[in-house]
């Protein structure tokens, strides 16, 4: 019987190579996280509890989020220290302590959540880093993570069924071309069909190829959860590619070249294209498989937070404290402290002293290029093998982002639980490159060629109990630092008449494009503010104010970066969480987090992941 399935393995080299990597898999997640012993699992679902009211008082709300860094506010026998409060800082936060450690969680801003934080001024709420989220029904992977790292206690609402509207065409000059895209795929596409019936077959094609891609995330995934030697023998012994087809095939292939294989209708294609904002590539530099990954992530819905993107901190570092651990905000941290080749613990800039502060580990979701360019001692930076990827992937896009409070009620200005990209040409990618190409002085009369629309207000059940008669609209652009950077010096809300001048200029033209799409909006405008790449420096701690941490271009999703970019980094003590090491968005940034915690934690919590929805799922 044996030598019968032998053989017929041996006549049959695909399935034979299929056997060899299933044992070798089975063998290295064996080996994985063998080693140290294990520490306790993090999840349980116990730790989910059921939303309670919304804590709206901004002075309880500040007591949790803006607490001030002081030396003496310290734990003692710290485990981890964090710097950075993001949602992958955070979420290392919450599971390491549930897991018995005790943890520091160090912000440079006045209050913790990086992009979720979100802003009040002159009687308005604003969001900043988070519009949308998708894959939150009850039993889907990111929910489950998401509701363990919050204790459960967040909402997330569903926005309406076309959740983003591409609007074609200049709204000064022609009647713009809306697409709607809706949560059901089905829809989705009889609906393009509809809008371009000429393009059945494209638009059939292009389908096919979003399922068929399905898997390039996984094998992305998984080449950061394997160990990096096995991750790279898989890979040059060409195993990997045979379970991971669609890693290899699909990001070896720009979002522009299928494009143009299906199609030569340019509407088509800028439509087919709309969300390249969102991981912040044009076309012709992203790999396909991570386009479709961010068209698919919304297929079942796309989702706002309740109560605002703020309440994803607010609920964490509450989780974080009831366990003895701390999250501390104005706590730029200056230098990562090394001793005899590991990290041993940071310091903390207070004016123009510095606190030390030291743990066993140091965890960093400050990004790549800040970390290693910024904060380790240059010599133990450059040696590192992460050092070459700062330049060789280069940063992501810098933004500007428009913040307008409305006098209105959602009814009276017409505003929708959706976002819109409105692009004046179809040749999108020509567009951007052409506007970002620009020197300063022609930027004043540009018009904006690209801009999100996006309606917090709209999209958040709670919002009109807490602020009757107003609302909120924020538009986002891509943007260029150096326009900026003569300012770099100034003080916040100080920089000058000039560059105020230059941010209201380009602001104004956001705002009167936005008018074009909205109308009932004109007149009610009684908020309206600027933000610049200086202003998302100083909030974020991003460099050059750049959206996304490194950039994901195609060389990022090739196999060696791939393998590189994980949470262990080759200098002992030293751990990275966050959007760099898996991908931008409120997940990629979780799940950052989860691949962090299995390091520390010497466990595979993807597999605790997938026993806590088994045991979730009998007892629902
Ligand atoms: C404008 C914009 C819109 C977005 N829209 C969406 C969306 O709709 N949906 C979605 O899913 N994702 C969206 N994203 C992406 C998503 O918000 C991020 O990818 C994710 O939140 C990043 O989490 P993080 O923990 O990796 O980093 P961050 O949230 O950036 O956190 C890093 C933290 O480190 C801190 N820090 C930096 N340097 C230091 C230092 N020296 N000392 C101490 N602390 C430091 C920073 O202040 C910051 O708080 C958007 C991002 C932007 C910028
Ligand atoms: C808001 O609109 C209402 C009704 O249209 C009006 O009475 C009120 O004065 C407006 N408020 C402001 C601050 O403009």
């Amino acid at each position: 019987m044996i030598a019968s399935v032998l053989q017929y393995l041996v006549e049959n080299p695909y399935l034979l190579g299929i056997t060899v990597l299933l044992i070798v898999f089975i063998l290295a997640l064996s080996v994985l996280f063998s080693g140290p012993k294990p520490a306790k699992n993090p999840f349980s679902p116990k730790h989910v509890r059921p939303v309670g009211h919304l804590v709206s008082d901004q002075k309880e709300r500040d007591r949790v989020l803006k607490q001030r860094f002081k030396a003496d506010k310290v734990p003692e026998n710290l485990d981890t220290v964090i710097i950075g409060s993001g949602i992958g800082g955070l979420s290392v936060g919450v599971l390491l302590a549930r897991a018995g450690k005790k943890v520091l969680v160090l912000e440079q801003h006045d209050q913790a959540g990086g992009c979720c934080h979100t802003f009040h001024d002159k009687g308005f709420e604003f969001d900043t880093g988070v519009h949308y989220i998708g894959k939150m029904e009850p039993h889907d992977d990111d929910r489950v993570l998401m509701d363990q790292v919050t204790g459960g206690r967040v909402e997330y609402p569903r926005m309406d069924e076309a959740y983003d509207i591409v609007a074609m065409g200049d709204p000064h000059q022609e009647k713009v071309r809306k697409y709607p895209f809706l949560s059901d795929e089905k829809k989705l596409k009889e609906n393009l069909i509809r809008c371009f019936p000429k393009e059945k077959d494209a638009i059939e094609s292009f389908f096919k190829l979003l399922r068929e891609s399905r898997n390039f995330f996984e094998g992305y995934f998984v080449l950061k959860l394997l160990p990096k030697w096995l991750a790279r023998l898989l890979i040059s012994t060409g195993l990997f590619n045979i379970v991971f087809k669609s890693y290899a095939k699909f990001g070896r292939i720009t979002l522009k070249k299928v494009l143009e294989g299906l199609t030569e209708d340019e509407e088509l294609k800028g439509t087919l294209s709309y969300i390249f904002g969102d991981y912040g590539v044009v076309p012709s530099r992203c790999p396909f498989g991570l386009h479709t990954t961010v068209m698919r992530h919304y297929f079942s819905g796309a989702y706002y937070i309740r109560g605002g993107p703020s309440e994803v901190p607010f609920q964490m570092v509450q989780v974080i404290e009831e366990l003895g651990g701390k999250v501390l905000v104005n706590a730029p941290v200056s230098e990562i402290i090394m001793n005899s080749g590991r990290a041993v613990g940071v310091k903390v800039q207070k004016g123009d002293s510095q606190v030390e502060i030291y743990a066993e580990n140091i965890v960093t979701d400050a990004g790549v290029s800040n970390t290693f360019l910024r904060m380790l001692p240059k010599e133990v930076a450059t040696k590192s093998s992460l050092y070459p990827l700062i330049n060789k992937l280069g940063e992501s896009l810098s933004y500007m982002t428009v913040f307008i409070g409305l006098n209105g009620t959602k009814e009276e200005l017409g505003i929708q639980a959706h976002n819109c990209w409105s692009f004046t040409r179809p040749d999108l990618e020509q567009a951007f490159q052409d506007y970002i190409g620009m020197p300063l002085d022609k930027v004043r009369d540009a018009e904006v060629p690209m801009m999100f629309v996006s309606f917090p207000s709209a999209k958040d059940p709670t919002w009109h109990d807490r602020n009757p008669d107003k609302s909120t609209c924020l538009l986002i652009t891509l943007s260029k630092y150096s326009w900026f950077q003569q300012w770099e010096e100034g003080r916040v809300k100080h920089r000058g008449e000039d560059y105020e001048d230059l941010k209201t200029i380009i602001g104004k033209k956001m705002l009167q494009h936005c008018i074009k799409l909205y109308p009932n909006i004109e007149g009610k405008v009684e908020y309206f503010d600027v933000g610049t790449p200086l202003s998302n420096k100083y909030y974020l701690g991003f460099q050059h104010g750049e959206m996304y941490g490194l950039d994901h271009n195609m060389q990022r999703f090739l196999p060696e970066p791939a393998i590189q970019l994980r949470a262990k980094t080759d200098i002992p003590g030293l751990y990275l969480t966050g959007q760099d090491i898996m991908s931008a968005g409120l997940t990629g940034a979780l799940f950052g987090g989860l691949l962090c915690a299995s390091e520390l934690l010497h466990r595979n919590l993807y597999n605790d992941l997938q026993a806590l929805k088994k045991e979730l799922k009998k007892s629902s």
